[in-house]
């Protein structure tokens, strides 16, 4: 750790996970406010001292055309305030699904939001970032990062609470890491194959699981957004009077009514890391991202 004095800072939504980081770092949370305007403009404060440390701001960014303006005005406060460093703490990193121009006329949106979150911030530590066509977060973020890796903890979940599971991930995208968890979960898995149609449209060839009969089918994936993916294999896999399948997601971003959707689609336990707060949330990282703000600091 740098011989300078650290403190934590949560924006708003981010104090359960700023105590048990600021718990396992032995570190203060400094006290701080974001007041919105009725115009919806943003008034943030630091109310604590911040002179001459580290400051480690913790806001994960799921819903994040909300959440970019105060926490970029935050860290200018914190600056203005005497910090000396501002590192981001975000749990979820958005924006990584738009990694390539699939129109004419889009953007590459990740990168933008990789250059605008680099151009704040002095250091950056999150949790699986969604690597497809960009393989590396340092192709597109210019400053320091770590990245925590979820599959240890997934496993070990997966080992303790699933009689004889079968991991099953989604898509082609999905199968490094779903190996991974598979291998440290000591259990087979097997990889399907999606075509998206639309955002809450997609289409999963789903194989006969013969192999695996008596087997509990736990499907994995990085991020739940609409559950649609999710939703596919679920009703694939109960027409084949297979067991409820466990939904397991690092990231439950869980728009709208995904959540329940999933629910009613016959899905059984439905379980997620802490990175959003949300109540499907079983499998708490801060010890892991903890490890990781000793190393960047
Ligand atoms: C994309 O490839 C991701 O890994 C997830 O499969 C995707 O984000 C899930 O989205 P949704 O829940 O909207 O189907």
């Amino acid at each position: 750790m740098s011989p300078f004095p650290a403190a934590l800072l949560a924006l708003p939504g981010n104090e359960r996970m700023a105590d048990a980081l600021a718990t396992a770092l032995a570190l203060p949370r400094v006290a701080a406010s974001v007041h919105r305007f009725p115009d919806g403009e943003s008034l943030v404060r630091v109310d604590g001292n911040v002179q001459g440390r580290d400051v480690i701001l913790v806001c994960t960014l799921n819903q994040p055309d909300d959440k970019f303006v105060p926490l970029f005005l935050m860290a200018h406060a914190a600056r203005e305030a005497g910090a000396r460093r501002v590192l981001l703490v975000a749990p979820y990193l958005p924006y990584m699904r738009q990694d390539v121009r699939f129109r004419a006329g889009e953007t590459v949106s990740a990168r933008h939001v990789a250059a605008w979150i680099s151009s704040q911030v002095d250091g950056l530590i999150t949790v699986d970032p969604h690597l497809h066509r960009i393989h590396d977060l340092a192709e597109i973020y210019a400053i320091p990062h770590r990245v925590v890796h979820a599959a240890p903890a997934l496993a070990a979940w997966i080992r303790a609470q699933v009689a004889r599971p079968v991991l099953i991930g989604p898509d082609e995208e999905s199968a490094q890491w779903v190996a991974e968890v598979a291998q440290a979960a000591q259990a087979p898995h097997v990889v399907l194959t999606k075509t998206r149609l639309g955002d809450r449209k997609v289409r999963i060839d789903v194989p006969a699981l013969a192999p695996w009969q008596g087997h509990t089918p736990v499907l994995v994936d990085d991020i739940v957004s609409t559950a649609h993916t999710m939703m596919e294999v679920v009703q694939a896999l109960r027409q084949r009077a297979t067991p409820a399948p466990v939904c397991v997601a690092v990231h439950a971003v869980f728009a709208r009514t995904a959540y329940e959707d999933l629910q009613a689609a016959g899905a059984g336990v439905i379980v997620s890391t802490d990175t959003i707060a949300h109540d499907s949330n079983r499998i708490a990282l801060s010890a892991p991202l903890a490890q990781a703000i000793r190393e960047l600091l």
